[in-house]
């Protein structure tokens, strides 16, 4: 687990930014739950075979004995949330969330241990519309944040009985395959055949390419809606790869399954990953519900963001001071400051004049108060931009009563569209 530094936080801050904003255009609305659950949430939700709820979950018992555990993704939470609040008033519902998920895998460049997502739900939706939706949406937010040699997979996993019977052909092919199989698909046969299709064994993945495949199962309407959405993709231009084996690593999935992957990054290349999980609300004791969402893993987005987003905004003002009486004076005009759209640094290090015009200069600061004793005893300071010439005049002495004159000179010098809220 890791710290995030100033530095590195203004980039999440402006690609958190443009997230926000885009889902706001697009009416989706926030939630946000909490970061323990009970584990039964999980076990149910994501499944009892997968990785996961296996081998990754962080879970403990709490001081009641209630076996607790921190979330390791966002979509159960988000559906629990929705039954336990009367189906949020039985409306359609479009969510999203962010923040962290904890997951024990194996660190690298990455992958963590804590990681970020940010997830959109949307609950209720039933149509291959929606499906086309949700997977546009999350085109057009990387697309915003500049991520290069973006790839989008998409599969469909057809509905349950689809399901079921391209599990009794797999069974079999499985059996006849076993002395072949790596350990870890052994022993999946049992409890959850489909996830070997998600293994990572590279003899596996191999000898896999003879298995029966899923989309020879679907029905012939799981086959056109995914036909559908195909098409739908194809006339708004978003590129894609049909990747058979494609099945996602939780088991609440059904129909459409999809995923993007930059080649920008390392061997953890998939940013974001979605589909639909139709089953997952009367599974976990509510009422039938369709949804469909993706995440997006922010870590990963954020190595590969474009650079122009590490650039955080410079000071507006930097107030330079001397003295007690100035130190004080300075501190009541930050307070005043702070009502206007600014960004204002106060110096408070006593130190020389001079030293605290060479870290305005460093801080690219585009004006400068400056108030010394003098200033100070006549309750005035001088304000002017900050641009290394001796020439001064923008520079003017204003009075700190005068709330007027100090807005005019904002107004007209630091270009900005302000308004006090006095
Ligand atoms: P997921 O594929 O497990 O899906 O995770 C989504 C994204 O989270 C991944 O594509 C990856 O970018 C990021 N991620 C996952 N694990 C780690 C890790 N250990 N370190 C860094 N990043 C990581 C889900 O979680 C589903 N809930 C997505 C979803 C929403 N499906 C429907 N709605």
């Amino acid at each position: 687990m890791t710290d995030l530094l100033p530095d590195q936080l203004t980039k999440w801050q402006n690609v958190e930014n443009i997230i926000k904003e885009q889902l706001s255009r697009a009416n989706v609305k926030e939630i946000r739950t909490p970061i323990v659950e009970m584990t039964e949430l999980f076990v149910r939700g994501i499944g009892e075979g997968t990785d996961v709820v296996n081998k990754e979950m962080y879970t403990f018992l709490d001081r009641g004995e209630r076996s607790c555990t921190l979330r390791p993704e966002g979509t159960a939470s988000v559906a629990r949330a929705v039954i336990n609040n009367g189906n949020l008033k039985g409306t359609l519902n479009k969510l999203w969330y962010m923040g962290p998920m904890f997951r024990y895998e194996r660190p690298q460049a990455g992958r963590q241990r804590q990681f970020h997502q940010l997830g959109v739900e949307y609950i209720g939706y039933e149509s291959p519309n929606s499906d086309v939706k949700i997977i546009s949406l999350a085109w057009d937010i990387l697309q915003k944040l500049g991520i290069s040699e973006l790839i989008l997979e998409i599969n469909s996993l057809g509905d349950r009985t689809d399901r079921e019977s391209y599990k009794i052909s797999f069974l079999k092919w499985l059996k006849d395959n076993y002395d072949n199989l790596d350990q870890d698909s052994r022993e999946r046969i049992n409890k959850n055949p489909l996830r070997i299709l998600d293994t990572k064994n590279p003899n596996t993945q191999k000898l896999l390419e003879y298995a029966p495949k899923l989309n020879q199962f679907l029905s012939e309407r799981s086959l056109e809606r995914y036909s559908f959405i195909k098409r739908q993709l194809e006339i708004l231009k978003i590129p894609f790869i049909e990747n058979l084996n494609l099945v996602r690593g939780l088991d609440y999935y059904s129909h459409t399954a999809f995923e993007f992957t930059s080649g920008a990054l390392g061997s953890q290349a998939t940013v974001c990953g979605g589909g639909r999980y139709d089953d997952l609300f009367d599974q976990m004791g509510g009422d039938k519900t369709p949804a469909i969402g993706f995440a997006i893993g922010l870590e990963r987005l954020i190595l590969i963001a474009g650079k122009r987003l590490e650039k955080s905004r410079d000071p507006d003002i930097y107030i330079v001071n001397k003295g007690q009486l100035a130190e004080s004076l300075a501190i009541a005009l930050s307070r005043k400051l702070s009502n206007f759209d600014l960004i204002t640094e106060l110096d408070l290090s006593g130190s020389s004049f001079s030293r605290q015009f060479k870290k305005a200069n460093k801080s690219n600061a585009k004006s400068v108060v400056v108030i010394g004793d003098e200033e100070a005893k006549k309750k005035e300071f001088s304000i002017k931009l900050f641009n290394n010439s001796i020439e001064t005049s923008n520079e003017v002495t204003i009075s700190v009563e005068d709330n007027v004159k100090l807005e005019q000179w904002i107004q007209k010098n630091l270009n900005l569209n302000i308004s006090a809220k006095k």
